[in-house]
């Protein structure tokens, strides 16, 4: 327990609250979870669901339409064929790199892990003994992978778009990592569908590696459903069978409702997913603008997710602090991501403009203090 981490986000969320209990208006910026309804003919399809009595356990590794389904999904995503009994359905994404992690690394394993990256990477990988290995990114450069810093290692997880930066993998990249000879790759792709102009790469893509990737996605950001807690991994047959045993021990299975409503997410219009994308797209140009004109501040423009990781020009957990004690704008710092992180500080765009514009405000007030 001593080694493992947490995620920054929900702390600054809980104090956050505590403020907003004793009067306080805070501008939230931390935490990152689309701020849209989950579109309605996906929870029609959960109500209908509940009507019908999926409110009892289901097979462990997920229902089989939605396995198949999912399966045809992210193949349909990928250009490639995959195999519905790789599918594992599981109560979101975390639950993948959990459960992946936990029957891959071994006491003393290296383990290619992004600086700076979503924490619960570094955190899992060292609670179980595993020796993080950090792999850096061009800040200057759209914070692009920094190839120099890839090293051999027993396996390495990878994030594209990429959660704190918006940086995105290119093929180049995957090149780059299928050279190293990892024996596994975890690639957590859950904002794969929230790209702005620019296309997604997976390494499923690449037959050299196909038999070696695990695929993290869920419904969380896609399809504005957090809360429903459902996500999917996709690997090779044997890691499957195992990933299914540890969900026997732990959940059991997913929710059996909420699989039926994301098998109305699969099969349904776009239409609201697109919105919500042009909407993000909107957000980011005002935050990049916003954040690019305070004095000292520097940000790279994301070209996927939803956060901006503006360089600070100072310590970022201090500014992180002050900025929501002091101005009521909750954010993380980026330390939070990794030590690359410490002069950075992240804004989730998860949030109105209007709640973007005056946290900007806030901040360009703060800082003229
Ligand atoms: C990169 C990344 N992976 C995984 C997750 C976890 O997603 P879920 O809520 O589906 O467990 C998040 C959530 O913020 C994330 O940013």
């Amino acid at each position: 327990m001593g080694r493992l981490g947490t995620e920054t986000a929900f702390q600054v969320l809980a104090r956050a609250r505590e403020l907003e209990a004793q009067g306080r208006s805070v501008c939230h910026l931390e935490i990152g979870a689309p701020d849209f309804a989950t579109p309605p003919h996906i929870v029609e399809a959960a109500k209908e669901a509940l009507d019908q009595g999926y409110t009892k356990y289901g097979p462990a590794n997920g229902d089989p339409e939605l396995r198949k389904e999912i399966a045809a999904y992210a193949g349909r995503l990928r250009g490639v064929t995959l195999d519905p009994d790789g599918v594992v359905v599981v109560p979101g994404a975390k639950p993948v790199l959990f459960f992946t992690l936990m029957a891959l690394v071994e006491e003393g394993d290296e383990v290619l892990v992004p600086d700076p990256g979503f924490p619960i990477y570094a955190s899992v990988v060292e609670m179980l003994g595993g020796k993080v290995v950090p792999c850096r990114f061009d800040e200057r450069n759209g914070f692009a992978l920094d190839r120099a810093t890839l090293r051999r290692a027993k396996g390495g997880i990878f994030n594209t778009p990429h959660n704190p930066t918006g940086g995105i993998l290119t093929r180049g990249d995957w090149d780059a990592i299928a050279a190293l000879g990892l024996e596994w790759i975890l690639s957590d792709e859950v904002y794969s569908e929230i790209l702005y102009g620019v296309e997604h790469f997976s390494p499923l893509a690449l037959p050299s590696l196909r038999d070696r990737i695990i695929l993290c996605d869920a419904f969380s950001k896609t399809w504005s459903m957090t809360g429903w807690r459902l996500g999917y991994g996709i690997m090779p047959r044997p890691l499957a069978e195992q990933v299914t045993r540890l969900q026997i021990n732990c959940t059991s299975c997913a929710a059996t409702f909420s699989q039926r409503a994301a098998l109305a997410a699969l099969r349904g219009p776009r239409c609201e997913v697109e919105e919500m994308v042009r909407t993000f797209r909107r957000r980011r140009d005002v935050i990049v603008q916003g954040l690019n004109a305070i004095p000292g501040f520097r940000c790279a423009e994301p070209k996927g997710a939803f956060y901006a990781f503006p360089h600070v020009g100072r310590d970022g957990d201090a500014l992180a602090r002050r900025l929501l004690e002091e101005a009521g704008v909750a954010c993380v710092a980026g330390s939070s991501f990794g030590p690359a992180g410490k002069e950075h500080v992240r804004f989730s765009y998860a949030a109105s403009e209007e709640t973007i514009r005056e946290a900007l405000r806030r901040i360009r007030a703060l800082l003229a203090v």
